[in-house]
């Protein structure tokens, strides 16, 4: 079959499970080929696609709902591409604008120690080492294959001295002193409706947080406060702040600051303790 001849069986196939069929066996016939999407479209006639049989079976990893990251295995973040594959959450564009929040406060207050809690791929964790050279980020993760694709990642950039990890629910026997957290947890509720891609695919230890969805970010909040750290930064749900606003003031926690994401929806918060 020529390029043209396998895109239009491809986006066929994929008329089902993508939004944007075409675009999306695009994309994977050049990752198919080893090519760019422009090299297609200026030789759809005369080149003949080889190994078509491992290249139906990309599309039909796509058509049951597979998320194209974990076909391809990789993902684009802030300014970087990270290794992925089943096992660990997929990061999120709406996280970029935790590092932001999470950004200002170290260069305001030029922190050199922090941690992080639920590091997944490693996305938050890498992106700030890479802007703050100084910085030393203790980063734990519940999850066993999560931190081995963290660990991949971060020697990817050649960061291991710099980024510690650890095998634990949220800081339970971190010692040392850091003067941040950073976390974007789980904080789906258990019973919540999810896309195929998500929910077929994604790890449920990454995207639920209890059954209302945000009793992890309630304990991570608990666990900061105990240990006197001063600073919390996290990514919630959409529709949390009003039971994270009621939970802050029962705590007596003084200052917060919600902030949204690029939808206007509220996104996430920071405590200063
Ligand atoms: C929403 S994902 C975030 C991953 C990554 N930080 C990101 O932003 O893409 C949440 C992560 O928290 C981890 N996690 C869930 N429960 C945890 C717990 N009790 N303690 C530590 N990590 C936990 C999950 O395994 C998952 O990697």
């Amino acid at each position: 079959m020529t390029i043209k001849e396998t895109l239009n069986f491809a986006s066929e196939q994929l008329k089902s499970s993508c939004e944007r069929p075409l675009f999306e066996a695009e994309l994977l016939l050049a990752y198919h080929l080893h090519k760019d999407r422009v090299y297609l479209h200026a030789h759809e006639n005369d080149d003949v696609v080889e190994n078509i049989e491992i290249f139906e079976a990309l599309i039909a990893r796509r058509a049951s709902y597979e998320p194209y990251e974990y076909i391809v295995g990789k993902t684009s973040f802030y300014d970087i591409e990270l290794f992925v594959e089943r096992g660990v959450l997929i990061p999120r564009p709406e996280t970029e604008l935790l590092i932001d929040e999470v950004s200002s406060i170290i260069e305001k207050e030029n922190l050199t120690s922090i941690a992080e809690i639920g590091i997944g791929s490693g996305a938050i964790s890498i992106v700030l080492a890479r802007k703050f050279p100084s910085l030393k980020i203790i980063a734990t993760d519940i999850s066993a294959d999560a931190l081995n694709i963290a660990k991949k990642n971060i020697e990817t950039f050649r960061l291991s001295d710099r980024i510690a990890l650890m095998q634990t629910n949220l800081l339970d026997g971190i010692d040392a002193k850091v003067d941040l957290v950073v976390s974007n947890p789980p904080y789906i509720a258990h019973d919540a409706l999810l896309e195929s891609n998500v929910i077929d695919y994604e790890p449920h230890t990454a995207l639920f947080g209890g059954d209302i969805g945000d009793e992890l970010l309630k304990q991570i909040i608990i666990q900061v406060r105990e240990r006197k750290i001063s600073y919390l930064a996290c990514e919630m749900g959409y529709d949390q702040k009003a039971s994270m606003e009621l939970f802050l003031t029962q705590l007596g926690v003084q200052y917060t600051r919600f902030y949204d994401d690029l939808a206007g929806l509220n996104r996430g918060f920071i405590i200063k303790f």
